[in-house]
């Protein structure tokens, strides 16, 4: 008999979202909410790095590593923070500041011990962000020896490993109950979206509306 085979439809790919785990899910999840993307099945505990939500599906990431995800288009979208963004130099589209994670990057030392920057020969400080620290220094033209920590940074200056930090404080609890103070503000930090530059254009009939009604919910 003749005829057409039939081609049963392809099923559509979900978008990825890659969204960082710790401070800032709950509040992420909350906003995709209210844009009307149900992410809860993110915020149930279990162990699963991958969770499907309806159109989106969510993969959970270190903090530093979204960016590395979405530049190489291995997932569709992102939401992370401007100090990740930062320290790190994809070209990343950045349609949207989402509002949320607000915090500042600063520079500290121990109050009982302040460092005089001009006059000190050999100025350390550690820090999480060390291009980001050494862009902060080059535009003071300051030196300093920049040693590179993973977190609990508070810790350098005292142990005697550093004079000075380079960190993000929110709340400034960490800072006060490890003795430190604020000298200087590197800058303002927040939470974007960011989307990879090939999806924007492949993917555009289901970003372009996600981004819109995001959008809304952060005017
Ligand atoms: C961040 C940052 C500070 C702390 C500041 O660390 O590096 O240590 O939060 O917050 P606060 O001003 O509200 O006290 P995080 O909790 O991400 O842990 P980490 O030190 O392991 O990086």
């Amino acid at each position: 008999m003749g005829g057409k085979a039939r081609r049963s439809p392809q099923p559509t790919k979900p978008l990825v979202l890659a969204l960082p785990k710790g401070r800032i899910l709950e509040q992420s999840v909350e906003i995709f909410g209210r844009a009307g993307y149900d992410l809860s099945p993110v915020l149930s505990k279990s162990r699963k790095l991958v969770r499907d939500c309806g159109p989106l599906q969510v993969w959970i990431l270190r903090s530093s590593d979204v960016p590395t995800y979405v530049h190489h288009g291995a997932a569709d979208l992102g939401v992370v923070g401007s100090d990740v963004l930062r320290e790190q130099s994809f070209e990343l589209y950045e349609p949207l500041d989402l509002g949320i994670g607000k915090c500042q990057m600063i520079v500290a030392e121990r109050a009982s011990a302040p460092v005089d920057e001009r006059a000190q020969a050999h100025l350390r400080i550690v820090s999480k962000y060390p291009r980001t620290t050494r862009r902060y220094l080059e535009s003071r033209g300051l030196t300093a020896e920049i040693i590179k920590l993973s977190g609990s940074v508070e810790l350098g200056p005292i142990t005697g490993l550093s004079d000075r930090i380079v960190d993000i404080t929110e709340t400034g609890e960490t800072l006060r109950q490890n003795g430190l103070e604020i000298v200087d503000t590197v800058m303002d930090i927040s939470t974007r979206l960011v989307v990879n530059q090939a999806s924007l254009k492949l993917r555009a009939r289901e970003i372009a509306p996600l981004l819109e009604r995001l959008g809304e919910q952060v005017v």
